[in-house]
């Protein structure tokens, strides 16, 4: 099954069901696209993935969250852009550009007061994130907007799609949560209001890219959060997205506060495909085109996932980063699973503190030396990866996690 092609109803073709979900590369100089991405996403196509999706480009100078991200809002940077969209979609690949703003998960160096639906304070991320304000009603128009800019820039650049993320705690996460949006506007309160920034997003790039480019979502099947974004609300939006024709959506979860995307568990990264069970509701109610993203790493868990006829691709993150040609490796038998190692230091104290970053800053290191044409390296020491993290970020006054 895993080869077998998948037709999306707006013409466009997925050669297979591998769905290489988005991973922030951090290669961005100042913030615009650079060969480095074109050599990262030129060696992915020819590994044999269906689908690639970007990691987030973010749609707005304040809605960066890391230093190195691409940020979108005109076309100075086009040449560029279409060479990237060019060696993405070689060898029949869909290359999908993750689009974001990341809201009040903006650390303090790039966004001093970040915007937020509401003035709700992250927990833990004190002397990382300042408290956000929230957002006024005209400046949410314009964010609207500004999604669309950066939707129909893709689709000139030569992208297949965009994916609007939706997920991990950023901006528009932060409305569908009933814990950080407050607001009593139509923004906010029912689900209806706290969905209407989302939908309204997808109708402004609808209005302005053709019926063939891809419209997709990347939803979190629960925040995971007290009194936040939970599965009944996410099974709702499911249904509304589908209704209003959304091309496909792709299931995580968690934020910053807790990044269940990445699964810190041993006990759940065992059981691989951490939202399986969601898939399964999510498919009862309609049909829309399903990825579950988050542990997969043997074949035979991709397989039994597909033939359970609840998802329609595997959606698979970090192993991407060691084995960019896991599909191919797949093709011809000589895949063995891709174990994805814990990254830690050893030292206690700092590995719960910086959990999810200092994987995160490892994997994207790994992902450095695939766009400088090398290859990755498993040994590569989490010290090192600490310490370059350290000084980048240091030049900026900071450090911090992202997903
Ligand atoms: C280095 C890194 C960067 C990531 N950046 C993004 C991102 O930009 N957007 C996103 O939706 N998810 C991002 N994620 C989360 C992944 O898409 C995925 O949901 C998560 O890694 C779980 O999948 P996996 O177990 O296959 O790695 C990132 C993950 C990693 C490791």
């Amino acid at each position: 099954m895993l080869f077998q092609s998948f037709p999306f109803s707006n013409g466009k073709t997925a050669k297979n069901r591998f769905f290489k979900s988005a991973m922030e590369e951090q290669l961005a100089h100042q913030n615009q696209p650079t060969m480095s991405l074109v050599q990262l996403y030129d060696t992915w196509a020819k590994g044999g993935a269906g689908i690639l999706v970007t990691g987030n480009v973010m749609v707005a100078e304040n809605g960066k969250g890391s230093i190195n991200d691409v940020v979108l809002t005109d076309e100075r940077s086009l040449p560029t852009l279409q060479q990237w969209a060019k060696a993405g979609t070689q060898n029949d690949t869909l290359l999908i550009m993750q689009i974001n703003h990341a809201g009040k998960q903006s650390p303090k160096v790039l966004s001093p007061t970040p915007v937020a639906p509401s003035e709700v304070a992250l927990q833990g991320m004190d002397g990382f994130i300042n408290p956000p304000r929230a957002l006024t009603e005209v400046e949410i128009d314009t964010l609207i907007q500004q999604f669309a800019t950066t939707a129909k820039i893709a689709e000139k650049s030569g992208f297949s799609g965009v994916q609007i993320h939706a997920a991990h705690g950023y901006l528009i996460s932060q409305f569908l949560s009933p814990h950080h949006n407050r607001r009593q506007d139509k923004w906010g309160g029912c689900l209806e209001n706290r969905m209407r920034f989302l939908v309204d997003i997808y109708h402004a790039i609808r209005a302005v890219v053709q019926p063939d480019f891809l419209v997709g979502l990347k939803l979190n099947s629960a925040d995971f959060q007290k009194g936040g974004f939970d599965e009944t609300d996410s099974l709702q939006v499911v249904q509304k997205m589908a209704e209003l024709g959304i091309d496909f959506i792709e299931i995580s979860g968690g934020n910053y506060e807790n990044p269940e995307m990445l699964s810190v568990k041993d006990s759940t990264r065992k059981r691989e495909a951490f939202f399986l069970d969601y898939a399964e509701k999510a498919r009862a109610i309609c049909p829309v085109p399903l990825i579950i993203t988050g542990g997969f790493r043997s074949e035979s868990a991709m397989n039994e996932a597909l033939q359970s006829g609840h998802l329609d691709f595997i959606g698979i993150a970090r192993p991407f980063a060691l084995q960019p040609d896991l599909p191919n490796k797949i093709k011809n038998q000589s895949y063995q699973t891709c174990l994805t190692p814990r990254i830690k230091t050893g030292v206690t104290m700092l590995d719960r503190k910086l959990g999810a970053v200092l994987e995160m800053d490892w994997y994207m290191a790994q992902m450095a030396l695939i766009g400088q044409g090398k290859q990755p390296n498993l040994k590569l020491s989490p010290w090192k990866v600490l310490f370059k993290t350290l000084w980048e970020n240091g030049k900026a006054g900071l450090s911090t996690g992202r997903a």
